[in-house]
This record gives C-alpha cells, sequence and structure tokens, in this order.
C-alpha cells in the first residue's frame, strides 16, 4: 500500500510493502520542521518482561503491567485521523513484546490498520515457527544486545525467513571497548544477514545506572573516527540522541541525518495510554493521557508548549553543524555529549 500526504511545506510518500519512505518541504531540498500527523508511533504494549536486563530504562520486570488488546486498538483509532489518515508505522516495545499474550494479535490487527508493525525484542523467544508465523505481518525486528556475546544463534530464524534483521547495541561506557571493535570489522563473522546495526545511546534511566553513561574522551573520539572508515560488514545507525555527537565530530552527510523527531514526527505511548514526545520524557508536563485527551488534541494543541520550550533552548556552542542540529537531549544533561 503506497501511503501520500501533502499539506503546506510538507510531504511524505510511504510503501508499505518496502518500508522505504519519502519526506521533503516545499521542494526536494527543503527538510520540513514539522509533520502535521505523525509518521511513526512508538508503542510499549506492556512493561512486563521476565529477562531482567540491569540496564533497562523502563525497569521492566514480571510485575509490569500489559496494554490490553482493547486498549491497542483504543490507541489506533486514535492514531486515525479523518484529515491526514492513519500513521505509517509503529514500532512496538516493552516489556517484552514476544511476553504479550495477544502478541501475533496485535501485528495482525496492526497490519488491518494499513500500518506497518516493527518490533524490538530481546530474543529469547525467538524460534523457527514464531518467525514463520510473524513474517507476512512484520516490517523490521530490531533485537537488543548490550554486548557481541548477545548475538544469539536465535537471529538466524528472522534472518532465514527473509525478515528485516537489526541490532540495537547500547553504547556506554561499559560496551564502547566492543563498539570499537565492531566498527573495526572485528566481530563481522556475526554480522552476517544482518540488515543494520543501530548503536543506542545508553540512557541513565531506571535500571540504567548513570555510572555508565558515555563519557566525552578519547576513546569516545576514537570510535567516532571509526564511524567514517566503514570496516563494519553491516550498514550502521544512531538513534537520534546520537545526532550531535555525529554531526560534530564526523564529516556525515547531513543528508543522511534525522536529528531528534519526537514530537515533531514522531510519538510514544506506553501501556497505560500516556503520549509523551519520547520514552525517555521524564518532563510531566510534557505527558498526556488518551482517556483525556484525543490524540488529535494532544498532537495539535497540547504538545505546542513542548516544541514553544524546545525551541527556546539555544546552543552556546561555536558548530557549523548548527542548522541541521535540533540539539542534544534536554532531560539527560549526561547525553549533552558534544557540549
Ligand atoms: C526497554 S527495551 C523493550 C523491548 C525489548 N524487551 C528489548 O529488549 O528490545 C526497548 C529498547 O530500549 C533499549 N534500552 C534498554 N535500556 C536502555 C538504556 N538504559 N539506555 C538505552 N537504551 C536502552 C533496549 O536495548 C531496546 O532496544
Amino acid at each position: 500500500m503506497k501511503i501520500r500526504r501533502h499539506s503546506e511545506g510538507y510531504n511524505f510518500f510511504g510503501d508499505t510493502g518496502t518500508g522505504c519512505t519519502l519526506r521533503w518541504g516545499n521542494d526536494l531540498k527543503e527538510d520540513p520542521s514539522m509533520a502535521p500527523w505523525p509518521e511513526l508511533a512508538d508503542i510499549s504494549i506492556s512493561n512486563y518482561c521476565t529477562k531482567g536486563c540491569d540496564f533497562c530504562y523502563r525497569n521492566s520486570t514480571r510485575d509490569g503491567s500489559i496494554m490490553s488488546l482493547t486498549d491497542y486498538k483504543s490507541v489506533l483509532n486514535h492514531l486515525k485521523s479523518e484529515r491526514w489518515g492513519t500513521i505509517f508505522q509503529v514500532a512496538l516495545g516493552g516489556g517484552e513484546p514476544l511476553e504479550h499474550p495477544d502478541f501475533i494479535e496485535i501485528i495482525k490487527t496492526t497490519c488491518e490498520y494499513g500500518i506497518v508493525p516493527n518490533f524490538t525484542t530481546n530474543g529469547i523467544h525467538l524460534t523457527q515457527e514464531l518467525c514463520a508465523e510473524i513474517k507476512p505481518y512484520v516490517g523490521a525486528v530490531a533485537v537488543s544486545i548490550s554486548t557481541v556475546r548477545d548475538i544469539d544463534e536465535k537471529i538466524n530464524y528472522l534472518i532465514e525467513e527473509g525478515i528485516k534483521t537489526n541490532l540495537h547495541f547500547i553504547l556506554s561506557e561499559e560496551s564502547l571497548d566492543e563498539a570499537i571493535l565492531l566498527l573495526e570489522g572485528k566481530y563481522n563473522k556475526y554480522l552476517e544477514g544482518i540488515n543494520g546495526l543501530i548503536f543506542l545511546t545508553y540512557k541513565p534511566q531506571g535500571r540504567g545506572e548513570a555510572s555508565r553513561c558515555l563519557i566525552n574522551d578519547e576513546k569516545l573520539i576514537r570510535f567516532m573516527a571509526l564511524v567514517e572508515e566503514d570496516h563494519c560488514l553491516a550498514r550502521i545507525g544512531f538513534d537520534a540522541c546520537f545526532v550531535p555527537m555525529l554531526l560534530r565530530y564526523t564529516d556525515t552527510n547531513v543528508d543522511y541525518v534525522d536529528s531528534c523527531e519526537c514530537g515533531y514526527f514522531s510519538i510514544y505511548i506506553d501501556e497505560k495510554m500516556n503520549v509523551k514526545p519520547c520514552s525517555f520524557t521524564n518532563d510531566e508536563r510534557f505527558v498526556f493521557n488518551l482517556r483525556e485527551y484525543t490524540f488529535e488534541e494532544i498532537w495539535n494543541n497540547k504538545l505546542r508548549d513542548y516544541r514553544a520550550y524546545l525551541s527556546s533552548i539555544t546552543c552556546s556552542l561555536k558548530c557549523d553543524k548548527k542548522s541541521n542540529c535540533r540539539g542534544a537531549c534536554i532531560y539527560y544533561k549526561e547525553l549533552q555529549l558534544c557540549r
């Protein structure tokens, strides 16, 4: 299915078959500042997880709550606009999505709404049967790892089914040495068939202790230098929190870089139906519940203060990439590494 959306200064095209999306402004060279309706929703379908990773920013446990299928459908209804249609894709997270009792029903329902379901998983429940079952429905799957030792054979079940498989590598002070080896190509044998290796900036939230946050030191600068050397078998990518560092310390083509899109092109919704610009939002002023407001009201009106607040923050750095950067994370000073 092809999805098109056009308004003043904003154009979007998405192909649900290939996952390919294009976005442009008044002309192809211009980047729009925001979307009239989000393109992507990051939805936590539970905060239930049995793995107990000691870095989990959501502090997910066996006691974590679960979004019911009825609530999930209600969220998808909220995300359907009379004027703009529905969103293009969801990124399902949690908790552990594969431990949600209605996971299969959730991805099928998402497709029925014309939305591409993607999800992230710790990978422990991947089986050949499961991957064959989800193949007709899912867009891409990301398997989270905090060390190369987490790259499990189970990931091959996804690859063998032809499912676009990404690795989400948590980049912390602890994992930086391995990240350097990954970029040097030393672990290429583990990356065969992987669509993309995405480095996620470690966040000091939930069980994620601040002591493991990245530090802007020589080792990180060495990592940054390797980003441009391209010895890694997989395509590499970064989360939006790392973009200010990429812009400041590398010559990455700005056309390949999307600064933080939260609250501008994407949105986060948790299992209790709280809507926030992103999953790391720790400022209660920018959290609104779908039982109280419609999504349309939240996107168009309630998030105005958040966007105004963001545009009031000026970066004092002398940096020639300023016009391409939305600035460093506003929630955690530990993530303001470029400063
Ligand atoms: C909370 S997990 C939930 C989904 C699923 N259980 C998983 O492991 O992918 C969502 C994403 O957050 C990442 N994550 C967890 N703790 C983090 C932290 N302290 N900093 C940055 N990313 C983190 C995980 O690697 C995963 O990609």
